[in-house]
């Protein structure tokens, strides 16, 4: 077994507008939602591109930079930020149904190729008696020779798997539901603490609102999910919590974070609920409030504030919050807290989410809730709000075309 990183196989699209500049620059780009994936390419991994207006797949190309941000900003007219460079493995083969073939070895943008899937896609690129001549050990003639040594090293090479089978793409609606705590080959955080996120809510905060490089905050950070988050696709992070489980989490108390004003791109925030979870022993732990006082309001509202001086003007706090049921008392926290957050922010979106994995998600509890007529929480809401300077923005003006139909006809 060598060192060598194993190598994996990406798939880019272009259309006929970007298809010259793609095969010309040789740089290969794309928007940001694909940034999750163009940010796990390594230098020395194989690259496809297929042309979806007319159905052909490019390749054999390997990367010759990691997948970054804007290489070559002016690159597409700065329409696609996610660039990767490339050279091509020998001459560049050009395949036509390259829908058939790419649903015949199931590659997606988002489903990167790996191990044996890769050797066979390349051997795809190879005419059958160039492979036979290869394995005689005979002269084939030029393109495929390279793509063939190119197979020939991955044999011999790394099999290893260290990447996800499927990246996750960013939620496009506003329910969230994910079935696991954590996603990809590493832990996020620790799904044994009370009160631990759902990896992905944090996952798909960083992938809308900044990019690699900025510095995202979580002021809560209790076993460290937004650290984990933060490092695996390339942010820089500070995690504070009142009582760290872990070393890499400062100690300190959220409603004064050591920060310098206007200098953080994002916060993640997971706060208390009120008192239904014991986190720690510490004084200090707004979790020994409960959510029926206005005292756990007011003491979180700190949080918001100074939430507010460390944000950059026109960055986004993410807040996660449940409501509470407890003996035969409703109160609406979202709700309260959100009223909180709009004295600080400008709203962006509520996003609810699924809530799995409660204590209360079992078989006696169901039954409970149906014959003493409550219900049990079912979901959380995570509140996205914008930090604004004090200045009102200018508004544009806003014209709303809303597309009607008839109805009752047929
Ligand atoms: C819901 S948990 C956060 C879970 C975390 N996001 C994770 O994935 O593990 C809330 C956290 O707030 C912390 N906390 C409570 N009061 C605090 C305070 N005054 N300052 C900082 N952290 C506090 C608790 O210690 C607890 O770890």
């Amino acid at each position: 077994m060598t060192n060598q990183k194993p190598v994996r196989g990406f798939l880019f699209a272009c259309t006929d507008k970007s298809e010259a500049e793609c095969l010309s620059g040789l740089l290969f780009a794309t928007k940001r939602f694909y940034g999750p994936i163009v940010i796990r390419i390594r230098k020395g991994d194989l690259i496809f591109l297929n042309n979806i207006k007319t159905d052909k797949l490019f390749g054999v190309f390997k990367a010759i930079t990691n997948g970054g941000i804007n290489l070559r900003p002016n690159a597409f007219n700065g329409k696609y930020p996610y660039q990767v460079k490339v050279k091509p493995v020998g001459d560049i083969i050009e395949k036509t149904g390259a829908e058939k073939l790419l649903g015949k070895h199931a590659i997606k943008r988002n489903r990167p190729l790996i191990g044996k899937g890769l050797i066979k896609f390349l051997e795809g690129f190879v005419s059958i008696d160039e492979q036979l001549k290869l394995a005689e050990g005979q002269e084939g003639n030029k393109p495929n020779k390279s793509i063939l040594k190119q197979i020939d090293i991955l044999r011999k090479g790394n099999m290893e798997i260290d990447i996800e089978e499927e990246i996750p793409l960013i939620e496009s609606t506003t329910f969230w539901d994910f079935p696991k705590q954590s996603y990809g080959l590493t832990p996020k955080g620790d799904n044994k603490y009370a009160g631990v996120t759902p990896a992905l809510i944090i996952y798909n905060l960083i992938w809308r609102y900044t990019q690699p490089g900025d510095l995202v905050v979580d002021p809560m950070c209790g076993s460290g999910t937004t650290i984990d988050v933060c490092k695996a696709e390339k942010r820089k992070v500070k995690g504070f919590d009142i009582s760290p489980p872990r070393p890499d989490i400062i100690q300190n108390d959220a409603r004064r974070i050591p920060l310098k004003d206007n200098s953080v791109d994002m916060i993640f925030i997971d706060s208390p609920y009120g008192d239904n979870i014991k986190y720690n022993g510490h004084l200090d732990n707004i979790g020994n409030i409960s959510s029926e006082s206005a005292e756990f309001y007011d003491e979180l509202e700190k949080v918001m504030a100074e939430c507010k001086r460390i944000l950059r003007d026109g960055k986004v706090l993410g807040w996660l919050i449940g409501d509470q049921w407890v003996k035969n008392k409703f109160t609406p926290v979202g709700f309260k807290i959100y009223e909180r957050l709009s004295r600080h922010f400008e709203p962006i979106d509520i996003i609810c989410v699924n809530r799995r994995g409660q204590s209360s998600n079992t078989g006696i509890w169901h039954n409970r809730a149906r014959r003493f007529n409550f219900f049990l929480r079912g979901f959380k809401y995570l509140i996205i709000v914008r930090n604004i300077s004090e200045e009102p923005r200018p508004k544009k003006a806003r014209k709303v075309e809303w597309a009607y139909y008839q109805r009752g006809q047929k």
